[in-house]
């Protein structure tokens, strides 16, 4: 008895260490967000789509220009994320796949490190942390990447390249190589065995099913977005402006260790509350006023995309109450058909139902769907859904002013957005962090916040 109970304390402390490793490995840094061997392991299931004697490159996103010389924060494209975990512009992937075998072989190609440059922006990442990173062994520089593509393009049949006009005007990060200046037909007219696809489908695929350690990233994603909701509930008082309740959103996204808001977070108040993607928040909130708060933390490249909408003085009166009810039902009618199997369009058949039924129909002006994960609306056919899909569940109705409803109606809108993780015999809640329901929002809205912002009333 005794020793099995030693070795049942045993199983659990190499589990404990087991767990604790794999924590470490996921949540040590953004950089180390994904492990290289699922990077790898993606680039060997991409390759495995691919036909017999391709090449595939990609390159990174290039930074963007807000204003004069002043670029925007960085954002790596999702794809070329998706196979490398490398977040700097500059860098080139090349996949090739080697006769009819699934071996292949991939290159990264980076930046020469430049210590004039390197003292203004940082260093490019080092070769040695590339390859820890991305699990790539044979990293280049981009300085080669033109005679390297020129050779291995001889004899190929097959070039997977997606070309964008924005790569075209990048000055730093482009090589000499004629491909970035040249189209498609050109490319073929100078390979005349070579034929050019998008990758962009078959990428589609595999991100379209999320891997543990992604599931994983997004659940924090979505934990962060839903305090950050939290504690805008708690805080929000008529008189505030849109732009104060973003910032209390956003402060919570940064302090979590979130990168950055996914999308421009939407706070539309009264009137504002009807436009989907309001986003200027610059309006002043009154009593009476609904607030749509439709938001979502960026973590480690992934993307929550949560909604909620509340009274700013804490209470929904007769209307709102009457309609928010409405939505609720038709967002609780959505989640219990979401299930493997079931198709795509039928989460927003039945939220429709439950609306038109209620005769809001003409109110309820969008989809209910979207994937989600790297992108917000996330990449991927929409067909019947499959176990480790994500998705979001997010109807709404809004009326607003001159409609043909009575005017007490006017200028309420309400969307509630929940996000979904497709499981085997259902799906599970993912943003249940946050209430949704009149009760819950409203007892919330009693509470003080607990915490400490430095400017603690900012009306
Ligand atoms: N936040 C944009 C959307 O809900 O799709
Ligand atoms: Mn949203
Ligand atoms: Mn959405």
């Amino acid at each position: 008895m005794k020793t099995r109970k030693n070795l049942k304390y045993l199983i659990f402390l190499f589990f404990c260490g087991w767990f604790h490793f794999h924590l470490q490995a996921s949540f040590a840094g953004d950089s180390f967000a994904i492990l290289a061997q699922e990077f790898a392991k993606r680039r060997a299931a991409f390759v495995q789509k691919m036909p017999d004697s391709s090449l595939a490159i990609f390159f990174a996103a290039p930074s963007k220009t807000r204003s004069n010389d002043v670029p925007y924060e960085y954002r790596q494209d999702s794809n070329f994320y998706y196979l490398t975990g490398v977040s700097q512009p500059n860098t080139i992937l090349l996949i090739a796949r080697n006769g009819s075998e699934q071996s292949h072989e991939a290159v990264l190609f980076m930046p020469r490190p430049h210590p004039y440059l390197a003292s203004w922006d940082g260093a490019p990442l080092s070769e040695d942390k590339a390859k820890k990173l991305s699990g790539i062994a044979t990293v280049k520089l981009t300085d080669d990447f033109d005679d390297e593509l020129t050779s291995r393009l001889a004899n190929r049949r097959n070039l997977f390249y997606t070309f964008r006009n924005e790569l075209l005007q990048e000055p730093v990060s482009r090589t000499r190589f004629f491909i970035s200046h040249q189209s498609t037909q050109a490319l073929q007219e100078k390979y005349p065995g070579l034929t050019v696809h998008s990758p962009s489908a078959f990428l589609a695929q595999l991100r379209q099913i999320k891997s543990p350690a992604e599931i994983a990233l997004m659940r924090r994603a979505i934990a962060i977005t839903c305090d950050a909701l939290t504690e805008a509930m708690r805080r929000a008082r008529p008189g505030m402006f849109e732009y104060q309740l973003e910032a209390i959103i956003e402060f919570v996204f940064k302090r979590e260790g979130a990168e950055y808001p996914a999308f421009p977070s939407i706070i539309g108040s009264g009137p504002n509350s009807t436009v989907l993607h309001h986003a200027s928040n610059r309006r002043k909130t009154a009593d009476g006023d609904l607030v749509v708060m439709d938001v979502g933390a960026e973590f480690c490249g992934y993307s929550a995309d949560v909604t909620r909408t509340m009274p700013v003085n804490g209470k929904f009166n007769d209307r709102q109450r009457e309609i928010y009810e409405i939505v609720l039902r038709a967002q609780k009618a959505a989640l219990a058909i979401i299930k493997p199997g079931a198709p795509f369009r039928a989460a927003h058949e039945a939220a429709k139902a439950v609306i038109d039924n209620a005769g809001y129909g003409p109110y309820f002006t969008h989809g209910t769907s979207h994937y989600l994960g790297l992108d917000t609306h996330d990449v991927g056919e929409r067909k019947p859904l499959l176990a480790g899909m994500v998705i979001t569940v997010e109807p709404g109705i809004y009326i607003p002013e001159g409609a043909a409803l009575d005017r007490a109606y006017w200028n309420i809108g309400i969307r509630v957005e929940d996000d979904v993780l497709v499981t085997a015999d259902g799906c599970e809640i993912l943003s249940i962090g946050v209430p949704r329901e009149i009760a819950e929002i409203e007892k919330l809205m009693r509470q003080k916040s607990a915490s400490d912002f430095s400017s603690s009333d900012v009306q």
